[in-house]
């Protein structure tokens, strides 16, 4: 097996690219192997041009890669799609020879022809099986762990019984049976099944944030499902009652949070998930549980925007309705996830910030990272601290919103003595009662503010990669992070000077890291996934820094070598 491999999977949506896809990671990742997949699809619930792309590796995967090494296509469209990245050294698998996939013959590209739809069609009277036939084809040529699919598809079949289950591992073998009998394999890619190191699980980015709330103790999730973000809900619907948590599906986004904000008050930690129209219609409600200084957690799952845009593709264009959006001045801390791990533990974090300051925390994610699975190593639960609200201990005069140095006032639960207070979206007192007096209004938004003033120094908020000395230095956020990884490491094996900060916060703007960051080099990059680079235009508002910006907007993150490119060209 080479360093790594990275196939791609090509098909239309509804003739099961996505499980096929699936079911090879999961094979790989049971084979000790690091796994990391990319999957895009589009609205429609059958048709449309569906691809999955999975990297396996024997070492630490940093992206999804440039291209593939190895592409199977399963029909005419995903050939022509992407016949463009053939290129010398990589391998075509495709549905031939008698269907109407034509592939010129390119110097130095293996091409394998494999009849999927004929065998499932004619030979298995089950066309839906075309993907399990091209799965064991796959299988045999490149040593994937026959052992595991089979039992991979029984599992992904049981629940349709029986005989689907039969049919399909039927197809299996007859994928793998063709290649034995009438391919004579000439590339060079295998699939080496290595020791398992550690404790490992395979999950999505939507499914981490899920394991990320519940391991933070929420105990009320109310959501109206959205793509890319309903997996969130569906993951908790299934584990929250476990915990004695409850899931609601409110009749739209606004009722959603307004669940959430309820539940808060009541003393719950309480989350929802949506999806850049969905946070749209939160905003109103956003401010509300700013004012009122509730607790709870908003997962945003970017995709292409504005309105109903690209739903299932993915953008980092909500930055600055998180950020900003809203009437009137009221804070708000927004996270951005990059990698699977980091769904995980920032949704952590999201709830121990919301829980510490009494404010509302947005975490971002994109539909991307929503989709996408990875190996990880199992969180070590007994390493994570988890922090809930201060609670009201005295017996009388409770204040709610009393004027405290660190801002933060205690808060008291539905039913304790002494504790009665109304939360409403108006002005108030200390005391909670509605006061609009100029005094009161500057003494609480200097209050609210207050509360989140030394965030940067309390809160870790940004990896630094470097040696405080480079002629390039990048700052990215969110998904665009994975690619950045893995095209500063190339540079620097190129001898480049390149450093990189990797925030983790990117609302309030951690400017003191920033502004040190930007010291040590001569240039700024900032690459984004939106046209109006919204994170350099708050670096720039926030740290007075003036990055090169590199938007890029086309519903799919930067590779490592879009990065690279750019990098050289800067320097
Ligand atoms: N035998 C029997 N059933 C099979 C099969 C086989 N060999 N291979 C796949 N299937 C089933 C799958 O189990 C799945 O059924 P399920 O929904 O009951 O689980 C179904 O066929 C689709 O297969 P899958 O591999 O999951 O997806 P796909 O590659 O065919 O692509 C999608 C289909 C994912 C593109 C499409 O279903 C989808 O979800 N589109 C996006 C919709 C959306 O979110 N729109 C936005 C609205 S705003």
């Amino acid at each position: 097996m080479g360093k790594d491999i990275i196939i791609r999977i090509g098909g239309e949506g509804g003739e099961g690219v996505i499980s096929a896809g699936d079911m090879l990671a999961q094979a790989s990742a049971r084979a000790g192997l690091e796994v990391l997949t990319f999957k895009t699809f589009p609205a429609e619930i059958k048709g449309g041009y569906a691809m999955y792309q999975f990297r396996v590796s024997a070492e630490e995967i940093l992206s999804h890669g440039d291209t593939f090494n190895i592409f199977v296509a399963f029909n005419a469209e995903a050939y022509e799609v992407n016949k463009g990245f053939l290129k010398p050294g990589t391998v075509l698998v495709y549905d031939g020879p008698d269907s109407d996939v034509d592939p010129k013959p390119v110097e130095g590209v293996v091409q394998y022809a494999v009849p999927i739809t004929r065998i499932s069609k004619v030979d298995l009277s089950s066309p839906i099986s075309k993907n399990m036939v091209a799965l064991g084809a796959v299988v045999q040529l490149f040593s994937f762990p026959m052992d595991s699919l089979v039992e991979l598809v029984r599992n992904k079949f049981k629940k349709k019984g029986e005989d689907v289950v039969n049919v399909n591992l039927k197809a299996l073998e007859a994928g793998a049976e063709y290649v034995r009998s009438n391919i004579k394999k000439t590339d060079n890619f295998y699939v080496q099944p290595k020791k398992p190191e550690g404790d490992a699980i395979m999950l999505s980015g939507n499914e981490a944030i899920g394991l990320g709330a519940l391991v933070a103790g929420c105990q009320f999730f109310s959501c109206y499902p959205i793509t890319p973000a309903t997996e969130i809900a569906i993951w908790l619907a299934k584990h929250l009652p476990k915990t004695n948590g409850v899931v609601v599906q409110a009749e739209d986004e606004i009722a959603s949070l307004g669940h959430v904000i309820g539940a808060s008050y009541a003393g719950a930690k309480a989350m929802t998930g949506t999806s850049g129209p969905g946070l749209d219609l939160m905003i109103e409600l956003l401010g509300f549980a700013s004012m009122a200084e509730l607790p709870l957690v908003i997962a945003d799952v970017q995709r292409g925007g504005p309105s109903t845009g690209l739903p299932t593709k993915s953008e980092q264009s909500d930055l600055f309705l998180a950020a900003r959006g809203g009437h009137g001045d009221f804070p708000r801390i927004v996270l951005a996830a990059a990698t699977i791990e980091d769904c995980f533990y920032l949704t952590v974090d999201a709830f121990n910030l919301s829980e510490k300051y009494q404010i509302p925390v947005i975490i971002l994610s994109d539909g991307s990272l929503a989709f996408r699975t990875e190996k990880i190593k199992r969180p070590d639960l007994s390493k994570i601290n988890i922090i809930n609200r201060e609670v009201y201990s005295g017996n009388g005069d409770f204040r709610r919103y009393e004027i405290t140095d660190s801002g933060i006032s205690p808060v008291s639960l539905p039913g304790q003595a002494s504790g009665q207070y109304i939360a409403t979206g108006l002005e108030h007192s200390e005391s909670a009662a509605p006061k609009y007096s100029a005094e009161y209004h500057t003494l609480m938004t200097e209050k609210r503010f207050r509360k989140i003033e030394n965030i940067e120094d309390e809160y870790t908020a940004s990896e630094y990669d470097g040696s405080g000395n480079e002629d390039i230095g990048i700052i990215s956020w969110g998904l665009t992070q994975c690619s950045v990884r893995e095209a500063v490491k190339r540079c620097r094996e190129k001898g480049l000077r390149v450093s990189a900060l990797y925030p983790r916060m990117v609302f309030p703007v951690p400017v003191k890291a920033i502004r040190k960051f930007a010291s040590t080099v001569k240039k700024v990059l900032m690459p984004e996934v939106n046209y109006q680079g919204q994170f350099a235009e708050l670096v720039k508002a926030h740290a007075g820094i003036d990055p090169v910006r590199y938007d890029i907007y086309g519903g799919l993150p930067f590779t490592p070598e879009q990065i690279e490119a750019k990098i050289k060209e800067v320097i």
